[in-house]
């Protein structure tokens, strides 16, 4: 295979190797003897597993070994006490319908499937309930899980307002679907030497708790993952089916692939949790912000507790002396949730920005001008200026790109034919994370540079961001740079997650090119070379076949001084049909300003499928469940719905551009989350403009506009 390589700025070191299938993911490597696994699943939703005969598949043509609660090899930490109650084939418990059972392996896919469907189990069943909605309205007296509330000036100081609403909002739980489907290779060898590909935001964390389960040292464990077809969150931890694999592997003493059914991926790699949301704010007549009040209830498992930041944004967003906010997670009879793009804040925000709507409209006024008028100065939550903002900068580009002016402030007023048009805006925000990451760069006398780093690329163009950085420090052309990723053993670097790989590795790969830098420097200097000679040739001067640097670089104490978010206007114009209620998003316009952008195509990217994913959570997404039975009913893409390309219309993207002084040596904030963060709420918002009709449920369908 050709290098991954850079030929242009404005293009991406893996974009060839992706569209021409070149791009080899977990699922697609080959490893002598490899067998194949296929998991049993409950079709109970709780209770106890009281027989399971695995006789028949067993016999079964090609079967390897079915592994269960009843043969487990050991696995030492689930031997502990403590922990989640849900380790796989370490209990005979059923937390949700759907969960893995058994995993049955066979020297074909074809064979594992046949002989899964002939493991019989029988079951103690418990009574369940899997409606959060019923859950939430059930609540009331049980002591519940969350986070600390948080209060600032007079509590729900709203209610005495000149001005106030209070409306509540609910979001169904939403199933994350990346082309790729979850799964493993795992390859337990003698020594307890344990090999994997995996589909991972982070080599080193699936390599951290494969240690922590069976007890091997960290050493012993390969993980590699160089491609990764979406995450979007569900990957940020290894999920029981991952163990029930590594568990066969050891097993039988052979490796076993697992990829899960799209159907799987509905119900044991997590989701959005659904929410509901009460928003209540006050203001005084003439569009001052006096109190926000944010209370939400997030959906959590019944075995295992999962918490995000729903309520985050309402603390700071908006200049507000009186705040308070309350989050509680409510249990559910389903699998544990888990981080899904933009996790907290975008359900936070499609609350808080549609009751931002409303409050304008309640004053009457421009719902920009409202969000302008109070625009904090400051951080009031952590009583901290911010790094950089430039929000109402990003306003007033967002504003002209589509055609602000255009709007009407009173609803219905657009009208051409059938067609009613309307205006929303939204914002988003999330905290501009940076943590810890070590790159090891090795500069060669054939003039190349390899930068190393177990960081992953889940999609967003880890590799192009950083081969930018370097190209940009070196003065090296971006095709004699290589970007290797995506296995544990090179230098450790965190999961890729929570919009922080740009600005975290970014940094060490800052640092490996600076001292590079000097130690040519140097190396000329003390050969009597130019200081601005070549490095290949001080290298060959020198006779050094290559000089190789390892840095570690973390956020400094600007941390403690600058409140660091990144922030994204969202502006989307809509029409929604007066007869059928279908809302077609006409005109998208997204501005980003998340301080310099290092790699223009990949941020732009960035942007696009994050109002992709955003029409998708205003109009389509919906996790549908028959709560008589437990599961889920339209767990395949023909039936959960996500936008097409006929649903999406032209999508403007602009960046501020500007670095942000304090985060990084780049001035580069992440932009994954806020690409989606909000949207939802432009959306609604746009239809209320469109229709006076407010919408608080999503995703918004015809059933509902009309
Ligand atoms: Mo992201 S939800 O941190 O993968």
């Amino acid at each position: 295979m050709e290098k991954r390589v850079l030929k242009d700025a404005n293009d991406r070191v893996d974009g060839i190797y992706k569209v021409t299938g070149k791009a080899k993911y977990f699922a697609e490597y080959e490893l002598p003897g490899l067998t194949y696994g296929v998991l049993v699943t409950s079709t109970i939703t709780k209770g106890k597993i009281t027989s399971l005969d695995t006789k028949a598949a067993e016999k079964a043509p090609g079967v390897v070994s079915v592994i269960s609660h009843l043969n487990k090899p050991s696995a030492p930490a689930y031997e502990q006490e403590g922990g989640s109650p849900f380790k796989i084939f370490y209990t005979d418990k059923i937390f949700f319908n759907g969960q893995p059972i058994a995993i049955v392996v066979a020297n074909t896919f074809e064979r594992a499937t046949y002989a899964a469907s002939l493991v019989k189990v029988t079951y103690a069943k418990e009574d369940f309930n899997t409606d959060f909605e019923k859950a939430v309205t059930d609540v009331k007296a049980k002591k519940l899980q969350g986070q600390p509330e948080y209060k600032r000036g007079v509590e729900n100081a709203y209610k005495t307002a000149e001005v106030k609403i209070e409306a509540k909002y609910h979001l169904p739980i939403e199933t994350h679907n990346p082309m790729e489907l979850h799964g493993i290779i795992a390859d337990w060898r003698p020594n307890n030497q344990v090999t994997v590909y995996a589909k991972t935001q982070g080599v080193k964390a699936t390599q951290g708790t494969i240690a922590n389960v069976f007890k091997i040292p960290i050493e012993n464990i390969q993980v590699n993952s160089e491609f990764v077809g979406g995450g979007f969150g569900m990957a940020l931890r290894t999920w029981p089916l991952e163990i029930a694999t590594v568990m066969a592997s050891k097993h039988i003493a052979k490796p076993v692939k697992l990829v899960i059914t799209r159907m799987q991926m509905f119900t044991m790699v997590g989701n959005r949790p659904a929410a509901v949301q009460t928003i209540g704010l006050g203001a005084n007549k003439d569009g001052t912000l006096t109190g926000i009040t944010h209370r939400a209830f997030g959906e959590t498992s019944a075995y295992e507790n999962f918490t995000e930041g729903v309520v985050n944004m309402a603390k700071f967003m908006y200049q507000c002396d009186n705040v308070n906010t309350q989050y509680t997670v409510v249990p559910v009879d389903l699998g544990v949730p888990i981080w899904m793009r933009g996790p907290g804040e975008a359900t936070g925000a499609f609350a808080l920005e549609s009751a931002i709507d409303e409050m304008a409209h309640a004053l009457d006024m421009d719902p920009l001008e409202f969000r302008i008028k109070n625009d904090p100065e400051k951080d009031q939550q952590r009583n901290k200026p911010f790094s950089d903002k430039n929000i109402k900068e990003a306003y007033r580009v967002g504003a002209q790109k589509i055609g602000w002016n255009e709007r009407k402030n009173k609803p219905g007023s657009l009208i051409d034919g059938q067609w009613k048009y309307g205006f929303g805006v939204s914002i988003g925000v999330f905290n501009a994370n940076r943590g810890r990451a070590s790159v090891k760069g090795i500069l060669k006398a054939d003039g190349t540079l390899v930068l190393q780093s177990a960081t992953s690329d889940i999609g967003p163009g880890t590799g192009t961001g950083m081969t930018l950085i370097a190209s940009k420090l070196l003065g090296i052309p971006g095709d004699k740079i290589k970007f290797e990723l995506g296995d544990s053993s090179l230098p450790p670097a965190p999961s890729q997650g929570g919009s922080a790989t740009l600005s975290t590795v970014g940094s060490a790969v800052n640092d490996v090119c600076v001292s590079l830098k000097s130690t040519i420097a140097e190396l000329a200097a003390n050969s009597n070379m130019d200081a601005t000679s070549n490095f290949v040739d001080v290298l060959k001067k020198n006779n050094l076949p290559q000089i190789e640097v390892t840095k570690q670089s973390q956020a400094g104490k600007e941390r403690e001084d600058y409140s660091m978010y990144s922030f994204s206007i969202h502006f989307v114009k809509v029409k929604v049909h007066s007869l059928t209620g279908v809302v077609k998003v006409d005109k998208i316009v997204s501005v980003g300003d998340s301080g310099s952008i290092v790699s223009p195509k990949t941020a732009r990217s960035q942007m696009v499928g994050g109002a992709v994913g955003g029409v998708g959570m205003a109009l389509h997404e919906e996790s549908i469940i028959d709560h008589r039975y437990g599961r889920y009913i339209n767990n395949n893409f023909a039936d959960y719905h996500v936008p097409v390309n006929a649903d999406i219309p032209e999508i403007e993207v602009h960046f501020i551009n500007k670095p942000d002084p304090y985060i990084n040596p780049m001035g580069a904030k992440g932009m994954g989350e806020i690409a989606l963060i909000g949207f939802s709420a432009a959306v609604a918002n746009a239809v209320f403009n469109a229709t006076g009709k407010r919408i608080r449920t999503l995703p918004i369908t015809p059933d509902k506009v009309l």
